[in-house]
């Protein structure tokens, strides 16, 4: 059985990506450390880009001068289906903020099929591609997957009320019509988010209380709040700032 989640306090987002970036540094170590090539699954969203930025910070302290960020892979749990330039792009976002600014092996940094890739504009077959790549490069488990949350309790881009939500026997699903724009996008799946070490939900804001405070109810229904679903299966950690927590 996976252990309960743990609900990890911050006063404000920027302690909040601190401590994910703290962490991450810690996994990496140590998965290495075993011999292991962690698999890191990043998320887009608001509070994204303060944890990359975070996580650069971190790299550059001398205390994190052994982590190879070359041997690390670099997954996403969603994406945007739009051109790869589009300033949408979780994966473009993340390379502005933290890629491009670690030493990464450009052959590890998996970004989710782009609307005007080697897929053209077929949703279902970049999704698809997507799904293969993870099960040909992925080592069975990622260690990590990083997962925002949406006022509403959508999770990568499962929404509440989606069909995405019951697909059990595939790693990435196309989205069609989703609630938070862009429509198109690709997520991979409650099974695909939940085939790793550890579950991580970074989340802050007061718009996020009523999803946070949902999702962590015993029993909450994965249709009305997909974030109650996810867990690692080692750890589940939810990293919240005052606000998103509901003491503000
Ligand atoms: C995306 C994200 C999505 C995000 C949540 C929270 O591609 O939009 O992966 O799941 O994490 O919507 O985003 P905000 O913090 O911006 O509300």
């Amino acid at each position: 059985m996976d252990p309960e989640p743990q609900t990890l306090h911050h006063p404000d987002p920027d302690e909040l990506a601190s401590s994910v970036a703290s962490r991450l540094v810690e996994v990496v170590r140590a998965a290495q450390a075993q011999g292991r090539t962690p698999g890191i699954v990043l998320t887009g969203g608001s509070i994204a880009d303060r944890i990359h930025r975070a996580v650069v910070a971190a790299a550059d302290a001398a205390d994190a001068a052994d982590v190879a960020w070359g041997d690390v892979d670099w997954w996403y749990g969603d994406e945007r289906f739009v051109a790869a330039d589009d300033t949408d792009r979780n994966a473009l976002q993340s390379r502005i903020a933290m890629l491009d600014h670690l030493p990464v092996d450009p052959s590890r940094v998996h970004e989710m099929p782009s609307a005007d890739g080697a897929f053209g504009n077929d949703l279902e077959v970049a999704a698809a591609a997507y799904g293969q790549e993870v099960r040909s490069h992925g080592a069975g488990e990622f260690d990590v997957v990083m997962l925002g949350v949406g006022p509403d309790g959508h999770v990568a881009s499962l929404f509440p009320g989606f069909p995405e939500l019951d697909v059990e026997d595939t790693i990435a699903v196309a989205v069609r019509d989703s609630p938070k724009p862009p429509p198109r996008r690709i997520s991979l799946t409650f099974p695909a988010l939940e085939s790793t070490r550890e579950v991580w939900f970074v989340v802050a804001g007061a718009d996020k209380a009523d999803a946070v405070r949902r999702a962590l109810t015993p029993g909450a229904d994965v249709h009305e709040v997909p974030a109650g679903r996810p867990r690692g299966r080692q750890q589940t950690l939810w990293f919240l700032d005052q606000a998103a927590a509901g003491q503000a």
